[in-house]
């Protein structure tokens, strides 16, 4: 079945709007406590990108790679590190930085594996909150919207590698 760009469910300008107002909660939340950004390969580099310029304080960023649950099936919850941090979190205030939260296995094991390298703190902001999804109950610490559970596309999200560079967000619609 061949699949094609959908209906808009988030706006070029509302995102700006919305990606403006995460940022400010951060600065007022992390004035001065360089906080260390992490964002989660692959679909959160657009979001991570625009988040960190809307953020008017200091801080310092990192990036971990993860396959969701490879070959196995989703429900099996098995995530894989296939890129690490490159540097220590250790005493570090951590904002893990995710495109989308769906069933919450990808954040709930990432969480696991960073509190075991004693971050001094480690918050989650999420563009997407697939709240109906869930299986695994997750604490966001900051979201951008609550979506609904249709598959998204575009702002880094993508459908088999394509989409990434879509400037909105939308609905994969199949013809
Ligand atoms: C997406 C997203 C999260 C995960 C969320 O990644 O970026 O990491 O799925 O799903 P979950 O809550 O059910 O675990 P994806 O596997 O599409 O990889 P990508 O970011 O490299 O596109």
């Amino acid at each position: 079945m061949a699949h094609t760009v959908g209906r808009v469910l988030v706006t070029r300008e509302e995102l700006v709007q919305r990606v403006g107002e995460l940022g400010q909660s951060l600065a007022r939340d992390y004035p001065d406590q360089n906080p260390l950004l992490v964002c989660v390969l692959k679909g959160a580099i657009v979001f991570f990108a625009d988040l960190i310029r809307a953020i008017n304080a200091p801080l310092t960023t990192d990036f971990i790679s993860v396959s969701s649950y490879g070959t196995a099936p989703a429900s099996s919850g098995v995530v894989k590190i296939t890129s690490d941090l490159s540097i220590s979190i250790e005493d570090r205030d951590v904002i893990l930085v995710e495109d989308i939260i769906d069933s919450g296995r990808t954040i709930s094991y990432l969480t696991r594996n960073l509190h075991t390298r004693h971050p001094k703190s480690l918050r989650i902001c999420a563009l997407l909150d697939k709240v109906e999804r869930r299986e695994v109950e997750v604490d966001l610490d900051y979201v951008g919207f609550t979506i609904p559970n249709v598959f998204i596309i575009g702002y880094g999200m993508d459908y088999r590698g394509l989409y990434r560079n879509l400037p909105y967000l939308a609905a994969l619609e199949a013809d």
